[in-house]
């Protein structure tokens, strides 16, 4: 796999899709073993998660509702640590059993100040599903209850995550080289 170049910088090849799609099916086995007679409600975190959301969702083998919401907290290569919108929680979640699907966690700021407005919604359960973690980035109590895989603190592109908004389209991970 070369590099890739996005806005002048240089990315190299760290996790390839097979590697990528080998974890998402354990995910979805384990999702759909805990989740069984559930129906729970997938909720995407838009725009980062909708290629891991839709990979996890497809392999589920149980009855599951899917939707995607909208919270921007970050520009560049790090995050400016507020969280601007949120948009388009309309489902009701109260008595339901819900899955967030985050593209990462970095430093847990982005989930930690949406999860109350989870809560404030009575669901039945709240669960988190992350493709990555950077344990050594977290500063906000935020722990995954699923995930693909624990990467450092570097920054990544490909598989819905993005650079300036590019690189989501790339089937698999690369890391920002220094
Ligand atoms: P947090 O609020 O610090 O946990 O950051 C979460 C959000 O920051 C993610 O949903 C991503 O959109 C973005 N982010 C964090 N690290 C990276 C990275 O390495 N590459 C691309 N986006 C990232
Ligand atoms: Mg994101």
């Amino acid at each position: 796999m070369p590099d890739a170049i996005i806005q002048g910088k240089t990315f190299t090849p760290f996790i390839s899709a097979k590697q990528i799609l080998e974890q998402v099916a354990n995910i979805a086995a384990q999702i759909s073993l805990d989740y069984a007679g559930k129906r729970p409600l997938v909720l995407g975190i838009l725009n980062g998660s909708f290629m891991f959301a839709s990979d996890v969702f497809r392999q589920l083998d149980i009855e599951a509702e899917i939707s995607f919401i909208k919270l921007a907290s970050y520009k560049g290569t790090t995050s400016s640590g507020n969280v601007v919108t949120s948009i388009g929680l309309e489902e009701n979640l109260q008595g339901r059993h819900i899955i967030i699907v985050e593209d990462i966690i970095d430093t847990g700021k982005t989930l930690y100040s949406f999860l109350p407005e989870v809560y404030q919604r009575q669901p039945a359960s709240v669960r988190i599903a992350t493709f990555l973690t950077k344990p050594t980035a977290l500063q906000f109590d935020v722990k995954a209850d699923y995930f693909c895989f624990e990467i450092d603190n570097k920054f990544v592109v490909g598989y819905g995550l993005d650079y300036d908004g590019l690189g989501r389209n790339l089937p698999e991970l690369y890391v920002l080289k220094d």
